[in-house]
């Protein structure tokens, strides 16, 4: 029998690292979306990974493919079942219900972090993955709803990708008209019932408007013919859809109505929008969300208008990947190269009163040891502009070498470091007790 040691063990199928080459876009995205949603009055809520089992049951609706089979439940050491969250709308309802957020009060609330479906692992589907969402109360017209896609449109623009995606738009109406059509999608699919695929036979009776979202390209034909929500809304839900409509228009934002668009949740009534690229494949939506109406009465809260989306991050980072948008470098401004034990000493010492001085500097210091060859060759992987060199004789004369290892990036004002502008790679050597004056001159914000 081999050796267990031998073999290393390998993370959860459809649970990824996410790796440092791949922490810039991570980062990028976080902080624009944060920012954007801050700029429109949006404030966090941080919820917790794990809750009541019951609390999915009761809202995201008992015949829907999360609850039926994807779901990471669990019994506690008390016996009490517990569920990783598969998404973060019912955690949110419920964190605001119980600490009495809804009273009286509009919210505009976001949250991010993972979610775990148990799902087949595929590119863009994923059963640990990451949302940034955004949950609004106490407001029940239209302009929120547009708000929330406008807030969408703008981050796509910031991140140089909305010519990438289509925003797809529908209403799914009051419950009361959709239960009036839910009737009529039942009868004319079970005048078809000997083309109804597997799925679709399950969920005529359970779940009839999932059928309209099935991806079989057999059921298409049918699916064509079948009667459309859009033609059988209540009044009221027609005039909030087109009054949607129109602010989209008038803020020249285009969108397609797609009558077919029912989400995969049972909360959702009214508005119902998808942002959708072709770029990613079948798993093509990054954003996604819509109005739900009904769902905080439902968790026990007084009857509160409510509307959001979230988006997958890892979709929209290998959407910008895809795209070739590349996010701003970090890069050190300086990496401090280190040369015999009493330069280890005071190299770091001296880095951290040049942080001390210059708190907004990137400064990272060779640990480890290493010829001065193979530190310059980390220094340069490092992305670092200026490499900052101690050894025994600066120590001894209280200096410090500073060497040019790039060229400062396009639209900078230092052309080169230090007076040397006209030679490159420039160097020099000045007292220690100038060096954050020196760094001030050359490094930018
Ligand atoms: P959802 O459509 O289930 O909606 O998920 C939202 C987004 O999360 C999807 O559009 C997709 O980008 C991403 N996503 C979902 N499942 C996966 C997966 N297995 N792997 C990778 N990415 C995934 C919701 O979760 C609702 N709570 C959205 C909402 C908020 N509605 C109102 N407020």
């Amino acid at each position: 029998m081999s050796n267990p040691a031998s073999h290393p063990i390998q993370a959860v199928r459809g649970m990824n690292d996410i790796l440092p080459e791949h922490a810039g876009y991570w980062h990028w995205l976080e902080d624009s979306v944060r920012d954007v949603l801050t700029h429109y009055g949006y404030t966090e809520i941080r919820l917790p990974i794990v809750e009541k089992t019951e609390l999915f049951l009761r809202t995201l609706g008992e015949v829907t493919d999360i609850v039926e089979k994807e779901m990471y439940t669990f019994a506690d050491r008390n016996g009490d079942s517990l569920t990783l969250r598969p998404e973060g709308t019912a955690g949110c309802v419920r964190a605001a219900i119980e600490n009495g957020l809804l009273h009286n009060q509009v919210q505009r609330l976001w949250y991010k972090g993972p979610m775990f479906r148990h799902e087949r692992p595929q590119q863009g589907r994923y059963r640990q993955f990451y949302q940034i969402g955004a949950e609004t109360f106490g407001m029940a017209g239209p302009d929120i709803d547009a708000e929330l896609i406008l807030m969408t449109a703008r981050l796509w623009r910031m991140l140089g990708v909305y010519d990438n995606l289509v925003l797809h738009v529908n209403s799914l109406g009051t419950a009361q008209a959709r239960a009036a059509y839910r009737e009529k999608l039942v009868t004319y699919f079970s005048a078809h019932s000997a083309q109804l695929d597997e799925d679709s036979t399950r969920r005529l009776h359970a779940n009839p408007l999932r059928i309209l979202d099935s991806k079989n390209p057999q059921m298409q034909t049918l699916i064509a013919g079948a009667p459309q929500l859009l033609d059988h809304l209540d009044d009221e839900s027609r005039a909030h859809f087109s009054r949607l409509c129109a602010v989209l228009d008038a803020a020249g934002v285009a969108y397609v109505v797609n009558p077919r668009l029912v989400r995969g949740l049972d909360y959702y009534g009214k508005t119902v929008f998808e942002w959708v690229t072709t770029r990613l494949g079948a798993q093509g939506t990054v954003c996604a969300g819509g109005r739900y109406d009904v769902l905080v009465e439902e968790l026990g809260g007084k009857p509160t208008p409510a509307a959001g989306f979230a988006m997958g991050v890892e979709r929209l980072v290998t959407l910008l990947m895809e795209t070739g948008v590349t996010p701003p470098v970090v890069a050190p401004h300086a990496y401090m190269i280190v040369a015999g034990e009493a330069a280890e000493q005071q190299a770091m010492v001296l880095a951290e009163t040049l942080r001390d001085g210059i708190p907004h500097l990137r400064l990272t210091v060779n640990c480890g040891g290493g010829s001065f060859k193979s530190q310059f060759k980390k220094a340069d992987k490092s992305g670092a502009r200026y490499a900052l060199l101690l050894g025994e004789d600066e120590v001894v004369r209280g200096e410090i070498g500073i060497k040019s290892l790039r060229p400062t990036p396009l639209g900078g004002q230092i052309q080169a470091p230090l007076g040397e502008q006209s030679k490159a790679p420039a160097q020099q050597t000045i007292a220690q007790k100038d060096l954050i004056n020196a760094l001030l001159d050359i490094i930018e914000e």
